[in-house]
């Protein structure tokens, strides 16, 4: 019997800051199950590019996101932790995919209609962002993920991927592993404090919309206080949207104390909506505290996070370049003599 653990890949932009919504759909998921698979988790700072950006920001941000990922608990002995644009292969795949690619594909992915309707004209809309996709099959390509975790929004890239892979393999001879998305066994979706119909977002102007990782307990109290609740005064979950705000409170309770939603329920029995902004408020502090006390003490070691990268990055390009040369080679690519 064997006991290979399954491998898997995912990735978070460094763009905006992490909030609530990425921890508990998406990180504090990797950190609980770390140990059941052999764990890729990268910093997509070359996706980050794809709309305008500001350099300082993107190298502030990506190490910020690794730190993130490191406080939040992932352990180097179960992950390999690096930088996306550290790994040269990541883009080299990408063209080499970019190649068998089908334009319909790309222009059908519901991410790339969404934000470059944001973008608007076609001359402000640059190619990369209808390519993302591909370099997001690379990535998770590149070392033969089986799952990928990611939330509902990313399964058509992942679909993608397989297309992309399926035509690869039927095209060169089988060379990579199909991926399939991961569902978080739990995995909450968090909706916008300000916004209980939509999923909390990273890119938003509004000061009350998320609460963010890093964020002082004061500004998370202030934010919970001002949450968008509704005029029934009950608190229960409930799926209808009117009730979406107390429902979105409620979730997120649950996902920080991991209670029964009976008990929850029970707990609030009686009480106003105030009392539950301020329960509720005084979980996430308490429950990001050491959280951020350790990414304080990770970001305040001078070198430390660049050194794990350099690492992270070292462990990666092992599984990626062998990758790389195959697909490569399986395309007929004259072999270089010069490493
Ligand atoms: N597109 C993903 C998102 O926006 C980020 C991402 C890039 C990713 N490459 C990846 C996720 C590879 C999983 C695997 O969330």
């Amino acid at each position: 019997m064997t006991n290979k653990k399954s491998r898997v890949l995912s990735g978070i932009q460094p763009s905006g800051d992490l909030h609530i919504g990425n921890y508990l759909g998406a990180l504090k998921q990797w950190v609980d199950h770390q140990k059941e698979f052999d764990a890729f988790y990268c910093v997509v700072d070359l996706h980050a590019i794809t709309v305008p950006h500001d350099p300082a920001e993107l190298c502030a941000k990506t190490r910020e996101v690794a730190a993130l990922y490191l406080a939040a608990g992932l352990e180097l002995e179960h992950a390999t932790v690096f930088v996306q644009s550290h790994v040269r292969a990541h883009t080299e795949l990408a063209w080499l995919l970019n190649c068998i690619t089908s334009l319909g594909w790309l222009y059908r992915m519901t991410q790339f209609k969404d934000k470059s309707a944001k973008y608007g004209a076609d001359d402000a809309i640059f190619a990369g962002l209808l390519n993302y996709p591909v370099l997001q099959a690379a990535d998770i390509l590149l070392y033969q993920a089986e799952f990928v975790p990611v939330g509902e929004d990313q399964r058509q890239h992942i679909e993608l991927t397989r297309d992309i892979a399926i035509r690869f393999n039927n095209t060169f001879g089988e060379t990579f592993t199909l991926p399939e998305v991961m569902n978080p066994p739990q995995g909450a979706k968090i909706m916008g404090l300000d916004t209980p119909g939509a999923k909390m977002s990273k890119s938003t102007d509004s000061q009350l919309h998320a609460v963010y990782l890093l964020d002082t307990p004061d500004v998370i109290m202030k934010k919970f206080k001002r949450a968008v609740t509704d005029s029934f005064g009950e608190i229960r979950f409930s799926d209808d949207p009117e009730r979406a705000g107390v429902n979105n409170l409620l979730t997120i309770y649950q996902a920080f104390t991991s209670k029964s939603k009976a008990d929850i329920e029970a707990e609030f029995e009686g009480k106003g909506y105030g009392a539950l902004k301020t329960q509720v408020g005084e979980t996430v502090v308490e429950s990001l505290k050491p959280l951020q006390q350790r990414y304080h003490e990770l970001t305040g070691d001078q070198g430390y996070i660049d050194q794990v990268l350099a690492q992270g990055a070292e462990k990666a390009a092992l599984v990626a370049d062998k990758t790389l040369a195959d697909a490569r080679e399986r395309m007929g690519f004259l072999p270089s003599k010069h490493t």
